[in-house]
């Protein structure tokens, strides 16, 4: 199929290259012409494992980019829009959607075939219906269902294992407005056998979108207040109690051979220092904001967002007890990314707790495998020095702050084995073994 993606950011470039990779024509459309050249030579605008790879090999063959909108659009069977749908003020700003959409209406103005409109990026329950299809009739002076089809395809891609998330999906949701439409992603998604498919309306699709990230979003804020809980009454370790919930067999199913199925869900049911990213917070609050709208009033939701705004104060909380000042105190601050994988530092509760210690005198080295340089634009240098390796982080520091869970930071029981006198670990994701060092603690003690 013949197929224009409107929106060449993480979410638009990431569909377009694995479309092309399965076997369809994919031309990728953007409005900053330094993204089409970079695109078209090949070198990614954003970093995702397994991206250049596929992208190189598909330029030129099954994939290209342009910022030619209306040809693009006439020259495809199907248009997918991916644009940027930012959270503003106490809503999601559909500006850049509507402006698509009149583009692609005036394009579908001069086509005389039918032409299919997907929505891909998240936007909330009814904007498909309500927004997109009515700004394209208007200005292709053409009527949905008759002249074009529209649906609404929300992604599930995870920073860091995009491409690998759209390779493998575990299901595609698929909403249209009739039968044809419908039929259209289908055929899209063909290639894609053996994947679970749901055919349902634009609005659903949303909301399923939606219920997806508020779910994950909200075991995080309920496992975070559970281990704050188990801080404030003492001798309980929110670890054990977690690993003995993890193996209620509807978490964990048992195998007839005794063995244990681990569903990744669990590492969502952990406490830790709070969640981050582009998604989840936009997601929730949007959601709230959306509820409100509709006078109802999403309780559970604001307190997620709640829980989480508080979390990163855990961590000062914990230094306050262990130390008489933070005025002066030498910080080993591992991890500033949200999360591992990726260098983003949207929402990533590391900024906030390294503002209040700078505040508070504390004197930080930071070590993060990747995220130095956009941390450096989000926090200053003036507060911390950043080090090119996790053991010059480690060098004086009275306390070590342990905010991302790489990987690399499970060797720090070797690290710290030699150092006299030990500083104390603070584990703000819970990854360390306590067994494995001498001074340790950390969220849900
Ligand atoms: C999230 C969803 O997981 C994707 O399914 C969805 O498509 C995407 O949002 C989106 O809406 O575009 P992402 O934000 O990349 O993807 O990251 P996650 O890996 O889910 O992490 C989100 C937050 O949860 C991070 O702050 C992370 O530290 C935290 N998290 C993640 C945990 O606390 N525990 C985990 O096991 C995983």
């Amino acid at each position: 199929m013949k197929v224009s993606v409107l929106g060449t950011g993480y979410v638009g470039l990431v569909s377009g290259v694995c479309l092309a990779e399965k076997g369809h024509h994919v031309c990728c459309v953007d409005i900053d012409p330094d993204k089409v050249e970079k695109t078209n030579r090949g070198v990614p605008v954003i970093h995702e494992r397994g991206l250049e790879g596929l992208l190189k090999k598909n330029i030129g063959k099954r994939f290209t980019a342009t910022s030619d909108l209306r040809k693009a659009v006439l020259d495809s069977d199907l248009s997918m829009i991916a644009v940027g749908t930012p959270f503003k003020g106490d809503e999601i700003d559909l500006g850049y959607i509507r402006e698509v959409s009149k583009q692609i209406g005036a394009a579908l103005r001069e086509k005389s075939t039918y032409h299919v409109v997907v929505v891909k990026s998240t936007v909330v329950p009814g904007t498909t219906q309500e927004v997109v299809l009515p700004v394209i009739e208007e200005f292709s002076g053409k009527t949905a269902g008759a002249a074009f089809g529209i649906g609404m395809n929300p992604e599930f891609l995870r920073e860091g294992v995009a491409v690998e998330d759209f390779m493998s999906p575990d299901r595609i949701v698929l909403g249209g407005i009739d039968a044809r439409t419908l039929d259209v992603l289908e055929e899209l998604y063909q290639v894609f056998e053996g994947v679970d498919k749901i055919r349902t309306t634009p609005k659903t699709a949303e909301m399923i979108k939606y219920t997806s990230n508020a779910l994950l979003a909200t075991m995080i804020s309920f496992s975070n207040e559970i281990g704050n809980l188990c801080t404030g009454l003492g001798d309980i370790d929110v670890v054990d109690v977690m690993r003995a919930v993890h193996l209620d067999k509807r978490l964990c199913p048992i195998l007839p051979d005794g063995r244990r199925i681990v569903p990744q869900f669990t590492t969502y049911i952990e406490a830790g220092c709070g969640f981050g990213g582009s998604c989840f917070p936009k997601d929730v609050k949007a959601l709230i904001a959306h509820g409100k709208k509709a006078q109802q009033p999403m309780a559970l939701l604001q307190s997620v967002i709640q829980v989480n705004e508080q979390q990163p104060r855990q961590i000062i909380e914990i230094l306050n007890k262990q130390f008489r000042s933070l005025k002066g105190i030498r910080l080993a601050i591992l991890g500033l990314a949200f999360k591992p994988g990726t260098d983003d530092m949207r929402e990533s509760p590391a900024i906030p707790i390294v503002n209040e210690l700078a505040a508070a005198g504390a004197s930080m080295r930071a070590f993060d495998p990747v995220a130095r340089t956009e941390a450096e634009k989000i926090l200053g240098t003036r507060q911390i020095t950043y080090c090119e390796q996790l053991s010059d982080a480690l060098d004086g520091a009275d306390a070590v702050v342990l905010l991302t869970r790489w990987d690399e930071f499970a060797k720090l029981p070797e690290l710290l084995a030699d150092r006299e006198p030990q500083p104390l670990v603070v584990d703000g994701r819970r990854m360390i073994d306590k067994k494995k060092l001498r001074r340790y603690t950390g969220i849900g003690i």
